[in-house]
């Protein structure tokens, strides 16, 4: 099981669990994802979902493998339906976040509600590297999050950003000592717990006023990012994580 799930005291608990491959994600694992968040929807006694990676990394985001072998939308179907699930969710959601969260482990906080993470997190959004596009929304919340000048160093060169500066931008809620992390984290979760339900719930959904926007231009960052997966500089990228060799540069043209 690559998602641990975990339900006590109000709170779901959904724990990236792959460590030999730093959490990176497959499409059994989003599957996983998909149906916790859609089954906690329809749980009274869940009134949290607290995502978080196991071991030295929240998560190095999708499987190459499985991006190699992925051209076409059938084969991204249980990434959408997590996202979906995830934008769409009422319930709420909060993030812990240590070491690294790459591409999709980074998206995929711009849609949780509270995101906690250690100092020496870093996020990155590598697709340009990879021949890839923004994906999930992240071309339409970025720019808003940050300005289109900064979202533009993130996406258009893959800069990696320090727990310093999502903070400063709003990727993440607050940086809390790595030793403190869990403890925080449990006790915030706790304490939403504790918030009347109709007020919390309603509360996300007044903050959520623009779900419509975001869906409509997750679609359409799909149509381009699946067309993306089949050119020669994708194929190069994959190839060469995969082969663990460098990348030729010739093919990025
Ligand atoms: N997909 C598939 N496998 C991955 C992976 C990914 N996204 N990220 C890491 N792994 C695997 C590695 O292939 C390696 O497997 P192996 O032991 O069988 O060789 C294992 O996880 C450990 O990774 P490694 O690269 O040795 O760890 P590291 O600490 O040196 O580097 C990263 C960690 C995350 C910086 C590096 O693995 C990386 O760049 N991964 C790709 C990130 C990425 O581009 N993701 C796609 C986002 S769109």
């Amino acid at each position: 099981m690559s998602i641990q799930i975990n339900t006590e005291k109000g709170v779901m608990r959904l724990t990236l669990n792959r460590e030999d491959k730093k959490n990176s994600l497959t499409r059994d694992m989003y599957r996983q994802l998909a149906d916790a968040i859609i089954q906690a929807g329809d749980d009274e006694s869940v009134k949290v979902i607290r995502i978080d990676g196991a071991g030295s990394c929240f998560t190095a985001g999708n499987d190459i493998h499985d991006f190699a072998s992925q051209n076409h939308s059938d084969n991204v179907t249980d990434t959408v339906a997590f996202m979906q699930a995830l934008v769409e969710c009422e319930k709420v959601v909060v993030a812990q976040v240590h070491g690294l969260a790459v591409g999709i482990g980074t998206t995929l906080l711009l849609h949780c509600d509270l995101v906690y993470c250690a100092p020496d997190t870093r996020f990155i959004l590598p697709f340009i590297n990879l021949g890839l596009v923004p994906e999930y929304a992240s071309s339409y919340l970025l720019p808003r999050m940050a300005g289109r000048r900064k979202a533009s160093e993130w996406l258009m060169l893959g800069e990696p950003i320090e727990a310093q500066e999502a903070m400063n931008f709003g990727i993440v809620s607050r940086i809390v000592d790595s030793d403190r992390l869990e403890g925080t984290v449990s006790a915030i979760c706790q304490a939403l717990v504790g918030k009347p339900a109709f007020a919390l719930t309603q509360t996300k959904q007044l903050m959520s006023n623009d779900t419509d926007a975001v869906l409509q231009q997750m679609n359409a960052e799909l149509d381009v990012f699946l067309e993306a997966m089949t050119t020669d500089a994708a194929k190069e990228a994959f190839s060469a994580f995969l082969e663990k060799r460098p990348v030729d540069r010739n093919k990025f043209k």
